[in-house]
């Protein structure tokens, strides 16, 4: 059995906080564990990562956007992933193709039924074993990555997601909770409104779930 962990949802729910501890608690138990990213887990996803977060020089379409983070993924699932789970390894991995369906489709508006196919093709059908989906009001999620952006990350200020109206981030969220109301085995809801101690504890229980 695979066990293949996903971290999603709106930004600054607190996917890359918790997905360091949940790491480091799986590597203090022995477990050999691989935590990694998307866009990025590859050099070629950290390519293409940089061109999505320093856009602003040049136009990117929606269209584009989804190909970009397709090309990512499908880079990141036969280099990384895929090796990493006939090692035996956990993997956690920031943001997987729920994202896509989350930003790209109910987010952008792009086809749901196109995303899906092309997230199949992308990750050769890989699908997560578990997604733990952090739920939050958008409005406290953007404060926290606006004041981690006003802090040492200069990159994400040029992040344009962030910018975008709280309107789009609204259906990113209730997009995901659409995700987690139709595959309610695999996903599990966690309150991203707690603080990091709280929700590392749920985190965890969700993770013994699986061993
Ligand atoms: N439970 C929490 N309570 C308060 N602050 C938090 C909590 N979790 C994370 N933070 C802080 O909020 C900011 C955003 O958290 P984090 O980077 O983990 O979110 P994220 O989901 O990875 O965001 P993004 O989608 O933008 O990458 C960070 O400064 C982090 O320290
Ligand atoms: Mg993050």
């Amino acid at each position: 059995m695979t066990r293949f962990v996903t971290f999603e949802g709106i930004e600054g729910c607190g996917k890359t906080t918790q997905i360091r501890l949940a790491a480091a608690w799986l590597a203090e138990r022995g477990i050999p564990v691989l935590a990694t990213a998307e866009p990025g887990g590859t050099p070629l996803g950290r390519k293409i990562r940089e061109v999505l977060l320093k856009r602003g020089s040049f136009a990117i379409g929606a269209e584009a956007e989804l190909l970009l983070f397709a090309a990512a993924r499908a880079q990141h699932v036969r280099q990384a992933i895929l090796p990493a789970l006939r090692a035996g390894q956990w993997v956690l991995c920031d943001r997987f193709a729920d994202a896509t369906l989350a930003y790209q489709g109910f987010g952008r508006g792009l086809d749901a039924g196109f995303i899906r196919t092309l997230n199949d093709f992308s990750a050769l059908s890989l699908s997560p074993d578990r997604t733990l989906l952090f739920d939050l009001p958008v409005e406290a999620g953007l404060a926290r990555a606006e004041k981690r952006t006003a802090g040492v990350w200069a990159e994400a200020a040029e992040d344009r997601f962030e910018r975008e109206d709280k309107a789009f981030h609204g259906r990113i969220r209730d997009g995901y909770l659409n995700l987690a109301a139709g595959e309610p085995e695999r996903f599990r809801i966690i309150d991203g409104a707690a603080d990091v101690e709280t929700v590392h504890r749920e985190v965890c229980l969700r993770l013994a779930e699986l061993l």
